[in-house]
């Protein structure tokens, strides 16, 4: 892998292949192509609860000739950008937010014309890359401002916001300032950073009284340095602020310009017992380290279980299985027969997910109905998968609505890249929880363990926070299943009457002892005179809070929605995004480069999550030949093979059962066959992809390219500029170079266009395949590429001279055979198109026989699709 981009990243390939590649390999010049940021100011402040950060940076060409400069941050995903600017030489170029098909257009046309623009994506686990390039002449200074503003949540009892600090080179004049103002008082303040050393702790400056919290973190050019005369940054990743406020009464009402906002966080209530159903997926996908994982987090989870509290194991394979016929008090002897029952989970057949989770409900239900449980109590589903259900997706989400009839909320926990995500979350959202990924990471426990803790801690079931209907309209959110000790929960509308400044609530919920119900009530001289000693505070913040609240919950009910309603709830959310200047989803914010600078066109989205160009774990390359070239990074080597079919042979090339997804190519010969030859040329002139769960095909010949999803078609050119970005489904055509893919959660794709001369005697155009996030297919992949995207090792021995003495033979032991080999060296044209450029591998014989599992002929298919 390491060696991939390394030779990528000497050559211009990557400006080629993608402009995320450039971005990258631009870092790793910057110092040495003359670019000095010499500023970095990151500026936060937060009221009540309402963070507003600007993210500043200039930085000066100290070259001689003009050059690319770029500025990139990663934000929060829960945050929305505000604002953007770039000034250069005293110029501002300020940004505007557009509904993203008008700007997606002007981004096309930048694009169309031949100029390459600078857009946003990749996404991390909280976070999203915001990237913008330009070009300034030598001597210039440029300034990035980047505004944005998101809503902090409370949870464990604190709120927390996080700052992704990496400058990337020593920045002279380096800062990072917050301020916070929360009218009810701060009583605790933490500032940390993962990159904080014993040495830099102390630069951390942080002071707190009553309602304002400081916290600045100034470190000098040394202090950045990771040793006394190196040059190399320390600063690198999150900076963590977190603080939690002062109450007095569990209700904060805070009533500015027409806008209220309402905190609900009442502390001090006895905790509810909960009824948990563990509902947990073992099919055969989930074997190896995923079940070990699971495995531990419910240990721990175990460890956590008050007694006062009911559980129960569901696990579902091709069967479903359940640990106790009903729901089980956690006695410290059940707890011990639970611990053992847990360690001995193994995985075993298909995903019968909506066997599991019928079950999980009705056991529940049935709990309810014989007073089994008690009647204060929280009841709650926890399901946990890595795959996709074995039946109709749409089924389930029927059944399980209707079984559940909102009495107690769905969690749904998607572990890894092969889940259908957006099926778990609209299911969870239709049924009052919420989904979450499980990221397959070595901590993958600790993130169960996380989300388990969250809602270990019920204190109120059926929270209703009721405002006179006739003084309020848009109202947010104002009805909650549960309330979990440490959280908070929030309300915002707007005064039909612009002038009120009096508001009553009245409050309702069902605690552990008895019901709660009260009313309070608040006037906005109290809340001016909280505010009274507060300068900074922007005067609009609780109308911002309410437009931030709704969009986020606007776009929430759209997951679930369908027809109309989507409709509706999309035109409302855009509305709003358009008003108040936030990068949501549904808008785009647009920078239009000064024109004696090319006319570049930058535009910054909420990217879709999933794609990340830098994880090539392997390629397959198509030259001539279809050549396929198996990279084995730890190996730092790579296999390579022909597969010698007809033209008119379509090759599967991907097939993953679990994800659906599946990847085949049809070979083209020469313009005319070469009587000589024994055997012909052969390229992909055709390839075939399709998500079977999604419903989804893509065909792509080097003239055109062809979606079809479901019944509707719609197709393009290689002259087109697109991206085009629907459910499931994102697409950017980067006119006459190649196209980037990405299906659902899965993987991706990049096939490049080769263009050969048009009137060349022999050849014609073909195409190139490559894959993105290969681990975000399932195990169960196959296929001639597919096959090795599970590692695979081979040994090499007895290195000696073959047939052309350049080019020595050597016997590699790989699966188990003992084949010969010769260490070739395949040309890859896509540095030189004309020429091409060696690069070494070592080639196995006859069509791969040895290497591949079967033989080729294994993997010949009737058709495309
Ligand atoms: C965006 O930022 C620029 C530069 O600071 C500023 O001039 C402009 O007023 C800001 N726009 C909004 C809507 O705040
Ligand atoms: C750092 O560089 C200075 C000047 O070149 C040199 O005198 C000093 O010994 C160096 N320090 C270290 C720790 O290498
Ligand atoms: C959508 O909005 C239109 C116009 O405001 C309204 O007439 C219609 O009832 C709404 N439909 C739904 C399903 O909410």
């Amino acid at each position: 892998k390491q060696m991939l981009l390394w030779s990528c990243l000497r050559s211009h390939i990557c400006c080629y292949l993608s402009p995320f590649f450039f971005f990258f390999s631009f870092f790793n010049l910057q110092v040495v192509n003359g670019i000095e940021i010499y500023s970095m100011k990151i500026d936060s402040k937060i009221t009540s609860r309402f963070a507003h950060n600007v993210i500043t940076s200039r930085a000066v060409n100290r070259g001689n000739v003009h050059k690319e400069v770029f500025f990139d941050v990663e934000l929060p995903k829960t945050a929305f950008i505000t604002n953007f600017s770039m000034t250069i030489d005293g110029v501002t170029y300020p940004g505007t937010i557009k509904e993203k098909e008008v700007a997606k257009k002007q981004y096309e046309k930048a694009v169309s014309k031949g100029q390459t623009a600078g857009l946003v994506k990749a996404s991390g686990r909280k976070t999203e890359k915001f990237t913008v390039s330009v070009n300034i002449e030598a001597a210039s200074k440029v300034t990035f401002e980047l505004t944005y503003e998101e809503l902090l949540k409370r949870q464990f009892g604190k709120y927390e916001m996080f700052i992704k600090v990496k400058p990337k080179q020593l920045v002279k004049d380096f800062e990072i300032e917050v301020n916070i103002f929360e009218p009810q008082g701060i009583t605790e303040l933490e500032a940390e950073g993962t990159f904080i050393t014993n040495d830099l702790q102390n630069i951390i400056k942080k002071t707190f009284s009553d309602k304002k919290g400081h916290i600045s973190f100034r470190p000098t050019l040394d202090q950045q340095r990771t040793c006394a005369n190196c040059s190399q940054s320390v600063l690198d990743g999150d900076f963590t602020v977190r603080y939690d406020v002062k109450r007095t009464a569990p209700d904060d009402l805070q009533i500015v310009n027409g806008y209220f906002v309402h905190f609900f966080a009442p502390t001090n209530l006895p905790k509810l017992p909960k009824n948990v159903i563990f509902v947990i997926d073992i099919s055969g996908s989930m074997s190896g380290r995923e079940i070990q994982q699971t495995r531990e987090a419910l240990l721990k989870i175990l460890d956590d279980i008050k007694e006062d509290d009911f559980f129960n194991f569901i696990l579902f394979g091709s069967e479903v299985q359940t640990w106790k016929e009903t729901l089980i008090k956690a006695t410290p002897e059940n707890l011990d027969e639970a611990r053992k029952f847990v360690r001995g989970i193994d995985t075993a057949g298909m995903t019968n997910l909506h066997g599991g989770i019928m079950r999980g409900i009705d056991m529940l239900n049935a709990a309810h109905e014989r007073n089994l449980v008690h009647k204060r109590s929280a009841s709650i589903i926890i399901m946990l998968t890595d795959g996709q259900p074995n039946v109709g997706k749409f089924e389930i989400q029927e059944h399980v609505k209707k079984a559940i009839e909102g009495k107690y909320p769905l969690y749904n926990l998607g572990f890894g890249y092969g889940v259908d995500y957006s099926f778990l979350e609209k299911m969870a959202l239709e049924n009052k929880g919420l989904a979450r990924r499980i990221y397959p990471d070595s901590d993958a426990a600790l993130q169960l363990q996380g989300f388990y803790d969250e809602v270990s801690n019920p204190m109120l079931t059926d929270i209703e926070l009721n405002y006179p209907e006739n003084e309020i309209s848009d109202l947010t959110k104002n009805s909650f299943k549960h309330f979990y000790d440490g959280s908070e929960i929030v309300v915002a509308g707007r005064f039909i009457d612009n002038n009120q400044n009096h508001l009553t609530v009245d409050v309702r919920g069902e605690g552990a002892n008895d019901a709660l119900s009260y009313t309070t009530q608040q006037d906005a001289q109290q809340t001016d005179k909280a505010f009274q000693e507060q300068e900074y505070i922007f005067g609009d913040y609780i109308e911002r809070l309410w437009a931030y609240l709704t969009i986020e919950q606007l776009l929430e009910k759209r997951i679930a929605a369908t027809g109309e309603e989507k409709e509706n709830l999309t035109a409302k959310a855009l509305d709003l995004s358009l008003k108040y200047k936030f990068v949501t989803p549904l808008t785009s914010m647009v920078v239009t480069k000064p024109e004696d600078y090319n006319n570049q066109d930058g535009i910054a989205d909420k990217p879709i999550e999933g794609i990340d160009i830098f994880k090539i774990l392997l390629y397959l390359r198509i030259d001539g030949d279809p050549h396929f070239i198996i990279s084995v990074p730890q190996k730092e080597d790579a296999i390579c093979f022909n597969i010698n079919e007809n033209p008119g042979a379509v090759l599967n090339l991907i097939n993953d059962p679990v994800t659906g997804i599946t990847v085949n190519g049809e070979l083209i010969g020469d313009k005319r066959a070469n009587s000589d030859a024994k055997i012909q040329n052969t390229y992909f002139g055709k390839l075939g992809i399709a998500n079977k769960h999604l419903d989804l095909k893509l065909t792509v010949t080097p003239e055109k390219i062809t979606i079809q999803n479901g019944n509707e078609k719609t197709g393009f050119t290689w002259l087109d500029s697109v991206t085009l970005q629907q459910e499931g489904l994102t697409l950017i055509i980067n006119r006459k170079k190649n196209l980037v893919l990405s299906m659902g959660s899965s993987a991706s794709f990049v096939i490049v266009l080769h263009q050969v001369w048009k009137k060349h005697p022999l050849h014609q155009d073909f195409l190139g395949l490559y894959t993105l996030e290969s681990d975000k297919l399932s195990e169960q992949t196959h296929g001639l590429l597919g096959q090795f995207f599970h590692p695979i090792d081979f040994t090499i021995l007895e290195i000696h001279p073959g047939s052309d003495p350049k080019k020595p033979d050597a016997t590699m032991i790989v699966k188990n055979n003992e084949l010969t080999v010769t260490r070739g060296w395949q040309k890859d044209y896509r540095r030189d198109p004309k020429h091409g450029v060696d690069i070494p591998c070592w080639f196995v014989h006859n069509n791969g026989a040895g290497l591949i599992d079967g033989v080729h002929t294994d993997y010949i298919v009737s058709s495309l699709f």
